[in-house]
């Protein structure tokens, strides 16, 4: 039996502020169980729900020295979906009503969180061959297990990997305070290890530590060798080449299936979307006060309301866009500027465009399968699950080409009769402008060939199986070696 440990700060159905906690939920389950043992830890935060909190067992505790610092450590455990999970439990550390909050106490909390998720495992009495970290919050775990852990029989043969969910954000901090933190000595605070330009970088750390990297699709992985998407690092991505591989996301193709959703006025598939996928549409339109027209073409975004994301393009042509014959759904919240960018044009047109600030798992499921189309023009996007989630209920991607867009949408070519979604390459405002309007004359006059266009997206195969096998690979590869 091979094992392997997931170490994250976010996982479905626990907490989710983003796709990682799609991804860490949902990928351990599609292991073949008789020859991998994949279980996943990540922090008890008080803001879960109790519904989840009241589930998770205690399994022991003890205090765990944090440089000068000595930390309670609770751990508690839960089976969820045949996949053990365990929580870190810490009142001190995981209070607060978000995951993540000011950065220099998220800087103590996910060092506490590297250094017990590791210390847990004797009481747990689990040794993984593999310890699997996800972004810059357990970027320390490598650090840690081949400094302090790695002397002990336990730990000597562990390997770890990490994953770059989001090169962006990096964990970082003065030196002084990260060394007085983590405890680590001095020699671990050079240019060549953890220092990045004069401050203390934990993904640096694990990406130096780590023995494979990955990241979220092969185009990003590409890309962050390059300075535009390389966000400061991409010196060091070119010189660890060799260990980095891009494997595609999965969604979860039970959780997000537009024949048992339970979330959808009506269910479909591939061979009932024509007759019933509408039916969605007319009852969001009902519930957010849009004008009621099943013919209306419908554009959803469900997102982070970040720069990430391409917002700058959509607020320089919005209201060019509101002119065209389409109805604009947003669920997200995020960045002030763009929350009321969305709330001033729901006021401005309110029978076409529904601005929903907040965060809501039932009007997600509700956009996916109402919309014809899925707006998403980001900047740069590691791999992206949204526009997966679309393209599994027949609603089409209109992306950037960047990251992994550019490798699960493919662009409809109107010569071939090929492609899944519309793409643009230029992050360039009327460009965005003029691929959408590309896709509004494709569904108002050819609708036979956008209809296809939908047959060939809901067709596609984004589940884990294919990516979860390169995790496989690349796992067999580690432990052999
Ligand atoms: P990122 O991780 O960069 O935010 P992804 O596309 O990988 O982007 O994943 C975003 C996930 O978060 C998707 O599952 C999406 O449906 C969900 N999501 C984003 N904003 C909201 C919101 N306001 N309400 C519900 N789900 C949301
Ligand atoms: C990050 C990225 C997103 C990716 C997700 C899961 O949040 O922004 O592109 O899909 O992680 O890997």
């Amino acid at each position: 039996m091979k094992r392997v440990l997931f170490v994250a700060s976010e996982a479905v159905p626990f907490i989710k502020t983003g796709g990682l906690a799609d991804v860490v939920g949902s990928l351990p389950k599609c292991f073949d169980k008789e020859e991998y043992d994949v279980r996943v830890i990540i922090p008890k935060y008080m803001c879960m729900k109790d519904e989840w909190k009241n589930q998770m067992k205690y399994l022991g505790h003890f205090y765990m020295d944090l440089s000068w610092r000595s930390q309670y450590v609770g751990i508690l455990e839960m089976e969820y979906d045949g996949v053990q999970f365990y929580f870190i439990d810490n009142e001190y550390y995981f209070a607060g009503p978000k995951p993540y909050g000011n950065i220099y106490e998220d800087i103590e909390k996910f060092a506490f969180f590297s250094k017990a998720a590791l210390s847990a495992l004797p009481v747990i009495d689990f040794r993984p061959d593999i310890v699997h970290c996800h972004d810059w919050q357990t970027g320390l775990v490598p650090v840690f297990l081949k400094d302090r852990f790695h002397e002990g029989e336990f730990f000597a043969h562990m390997k770890s990997v990490i994953t770059i969910h989001n090169l962006k954000f990096q964990g970082i901090w003065d030196m002084k305070t990260v060394k007085d933190i983590t405890g680590l000595p001095a020699y671990y605070f050079t240019p060549d290890k953890l220092e990045a330009y004069g401050d203390a970088n934990y993904l640096k750390g694990g990406i130096v530590y780590a023995d494979a990297i990955t990241t979220v699709s092969k185009t990003y992985a590409e890309e962050i060798k390059t300075p535009f998407y390389g966000e400061k690092l991409d010196g060091l991505m070119r010189a660890r080449a060799n260990s980095l591989r891009g494997i595609v996301n999965g969604i979860d193709y039970e959780e997000y299936n537009p024949k048992t959703d339970q979330y959808l006025e009506k269910n479909y598939d591939i061979e009932t979307w024509r007759k019933e996928k509408n039916k969605n549409k007319l009852a969001l339109q009902r519930e957010l006060g849009l004008e009621e027209d099943k013919k209306a073409m419908m554009i959803g975004i469900v997102s982070r309301l970040t720069d990430q994301k391409g917002f700058d393009l959509i607020a320089y042509v919005m209201d060019e866009l509101c002119q065209d014959a389409v109805q604009l759904v947003v669920l997200g919240t995020g960045e002030e500027k763009y929350e009321n960018m969305f709330r001033h044009f729901d006021w401005k047109y309110s029978h076409k465009v529904s601005a929903n600030i907040f965060y809501s798992e039932a009007l997600s499921h509700k956009i996916y399968g109402a919309c014809d189309a899925f707006l998403m023009p980001s900047l740069f996007e590691p791999c992206g699950l949204s526009q997966l989630m679309s393209l599994r209920y027949g609603t089409l991607p209109i992306v950037r080409e960047t990251g992994g867009l550019k490798d699960t949408v493919e662009p409809y070519n109107e010569y071939e009769n090929t492609g899944t979604g519309f793409s643009f390459s230029n992050y360039n405002a009327h460009e965005m402008l003029n691929t959408i309007r590309y896709a509004e004359k494709i569904y108002y006059d050819k609708k036979r060939d956008w209809n296809k266009i939908v047959d060939r997206a809901m067709a596609a195969d984004f589940s884990w199986n294919a990516s979860a096998a390169q995790y496989k690979e690349m796992y067999d590869w580690l432990i052999e070696g």
